[in-house]
């Protein structure tokens, strides 16, 4: 390999935005990289993106389903990819010296932040979901210092083992975090995140329309198609929609910090990939 090289590493990778994101960033700081996409058998993570780093390559980004393997490969963990038990980016320091971070959670904390212009210090926030998703951002949602975050899932063993594994986190924080089912999460939430892939199952919306205070943001952590029924919805009962694309520019910028040492600009990013998926 010449040029530094990284990749998208997941199973399927074709529809993946990180090449082009990844590309912008390093022409807006002036670096010359290569960005591919490595589409790695489901049996098959571990040795194709050891083949990938014995050729030379310098980290790559991981997305589902293999954030969990991730975290278990690298030998060095930072604390936020050690309290979501799962890694979105690795960096190959040395032939046994992989670090792994998770940088989705800072990506969805810095979009509603920063690009919705909502503030997180005391509000509540309902957090619908508790799979890798949802594990990958509780972490940083607290460290936001909401009022309180309630995790509500289909199962509520999940939410609960979820929130157990963050009770510690949030006593340092000061904020209050609460397990609940679907239909027993409370009402008037100014932010409500969706990590539950309840829409790729076509299965609806599972809240009831009386968790949305009036104007709440609602955001989607899928983009595309996949947010379109939870976004509706959100637009139909007085909720300001808002897709994952913000939190997919910011998690990579994230990571190209940690690969590059860099902090790019993400707003002229965002509103290029906006374009380039808005059909015409
Ligand atoms: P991901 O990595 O995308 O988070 P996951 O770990 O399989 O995927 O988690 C999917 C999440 O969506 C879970 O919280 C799941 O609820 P369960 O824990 O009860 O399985 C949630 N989910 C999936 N389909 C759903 C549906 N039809 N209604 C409500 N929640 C659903």
């Amino acid at each position: 390999m010449k040029e530094d090289t990284y990749a998208i590493a997941g199973n399927p990778v074709a529809h993946s935005q990180s090449p082009f994101i990844h590309a912008a960033f390093a022409a807006q700081a002036g670096q010359v990289l290569a960005y591919e996409r490595l589409l790695c058998p489901l049996d098959a993570f571990a040795a194709t993106v050891c083949h990938f780093a014995a050729e030379g390559a310098r980290g790559c980004n991981v997305t589902v389903p293999f954030k969990f393997e991730a975290h278990a490969l690298a030998q060095r963990l930072s604390p936020r990819a050690r309290r979501a038990g799962a890694v979105n980016t690795l960096r190959f320091d040395g032939a046994d010296d992989w670090f792994g971070d998770n940088t989705d959670g800072a990506g969805l904390v810095r979009d509603i932040e920063r690009n919705a212009g909502r503030r997180l210090p005391g509000a509540r926030v309902l957090l619908l979901g508790a799979g890798g998703a949802a594990a990958g951002v509780l972490g940083s949602l607290i460290a936001a210092r909401p009022a309180e975050v309630v995790v509500a899932n289909r199962s509520p063993d999940k939410a609960l083992a979820l929130v157990d594994s963050h009770a510690d986190w949030a006593a340092q924080h000061g904020v209050r975090v609460f397990a609940r089912a679907l239909d027993d999460c409370g009402s008037g939430y100014p932010v409500l995140v969706n990590g539950t892939s309840a829409s790729l199952t076509g299965a609806g919306v599972p809240v009831a329309a009386t968790v949305l205070a009036p104007g709440a943001l609602v955001l989607d952590m899928m983009y595309g198609p996949a947010a379109a029924p939870f976004l509706d919805w959100a637009r139909r009962h007085g909720g300001v929609a808002r897709d994952g694309l913000g939190m997919l520019v910011e998690q990579a910028a994230e990571a190209f910090e940690v690969w590059r040492g860099i902090k790019p600009d993400t707003a002229p990013v965002l509103a290029a990939l906006r374009s380039r998926m808005t059909p015409p």
